[in-house]
């Protein structure tokens, strides 16, 4: 993990050197402008944080927007291999994480070297590989996926060929369900789609039955089973914004609701359940690393910096430019449902 993150140096300032009267906001907004920095944020951050970035999308959106960006220095508010990605396809940039420990369970279950490994054992197979994961996993891939795309990849992929997919299960599963290709799977998953408990999401859609229910593809099979829609996060949102149903349960990161109550306050949203019947199961515990502090301390610091070995991007590039050429037929959202 370290070869690919830089940390801030021993005299970098630190949360305690914050002055508590600063205003965080127009700080961070100030060196922004400084540093001719963009902020970029995924839909599970803080409503906070997705307020006062220039762009709140999903994997696939935060990944083009990195690439296309006349920025001098992105800081990405997700998690570190999104980070990762921002620097893979945009190396001229500073690519700056408010948390170095922001991680994911996705790649966490899929070490580089049992990935050789597994790809060792399917030499005939095409590997596809959710964005999820480290620089090194990608680096071993043949084609990268995010939930928005996943599906419309696979379907252009030679008919003949085998296929691997790695590191999501779930998200691999649905694929395969949809186009009808088999697929062997890694068997890894993400704890916070695990947490949704199918039982206690019927007795929330028996007492909300004009509620319609939006999931994402990274949850169990069981969850899907009761979806109207499944989608990314994106995805989701585009979907509860053109229903006409008067209530939503979001099987997904909760925080993605913010942008919801924001674009349609009439609605009402209510996050799918975990197996103690409360809706606080899936907040994501990575995701909750970065604060407005950290954001405004890497503008300062220059750290946490994501750095990558040549040879070590080189090799994770080609898979990436090849889902960004593979996803054409993917349109590209706005980010917020409220920007110009
Ligand atoms: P999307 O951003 O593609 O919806 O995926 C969510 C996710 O897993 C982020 O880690």
């Amino acid at each position: 993990m370290t070869d690919t993150v830089v940390l801030p140096s021993a005299d970098a300032l630190t949360e305690d050197d914050i002055d508590p009267t600063l205003d965080l906001v127009a700080e961070i907004g100030r060196l922004r402008k400084e540093r001719n920095a963009v902020i970029l944020a995924h839909y599970y951050q803080d409503g906070e944080i997705q307020d006062l970035a220039d762009f709140v999308g999903d994997s696939l959106d935060l990944s083009r927007k990195a690439a296309a960006t006349s920025a001098d220095v992105i800081v990405f508010c997700g998690v570190r291999f999104m980070g990762e990605v921002a620097k893979i396809l945009s190396p001229g940039k500073t690519v700056l994480i408010p948390d170095a420990e922001a991680g994911c369970s996705l790649e966490e279950a899929c070490r580089a070297d049992a990935f050789r490994h597994f790809r060792a054992k399917h030499p005939d197979h095409i590997a596809v590989t959710y964005i999820n994961c480290s620089a090194e996993v990608k680096a071993l891939s043949d084609v990268i996926v995010t939930s928005s795309n996943a599906e419309a990849i696979v379907r252009q992929l030679p008919a003949d060929r085998p296929i691997l997919f790695a590191p999501d299960r779930h998200l691999g599963a649905y694929v395969a369900r949809k186009t009808g290709r088999e697929m062997t799977l890694w068997p890894g998953s993400c704890i916070i789609h695990e947490q949704f408990s199918e039982r206690e999401l019927v007795k929330l859609k028996v007492r909300h039955p004009a509620a319609k229910v939006a999931a994402h593809p990274e949850c169990p099979d069981a969850i899907l089973a009761h979806a109207d829609h499944v989608g990314s996060t994106r995805n989701i949102l585009d979907f509860v914004l053109a229903s006409d149903a008067p209530e939503f349960i979001i099987a997904t990161e909760p925080h993605i609701i913010h942008q919801m109550e924001k674009a349609a306050p009439h609605k009402t949203f209510i996050a799918a359940p975990g197996a103690d019947g409360s809706c606080n199961c899936a907040s994501c515990p990575f995701m909750a690393k970065n604060t407005l502090e950290k954001i405004y301390l890497c503008l300062r610091n220059d750290a946490p910096r994501i750095e990558i070995p040549e040879d070590l991007r080189l090799a994770a590039v080609k898979p990436l430019e090849r889902m960004l050429e593979m996803s054409r037929s993917v349109p590209m959202s706005k980010g917020r449902p409220d920007a110009a």
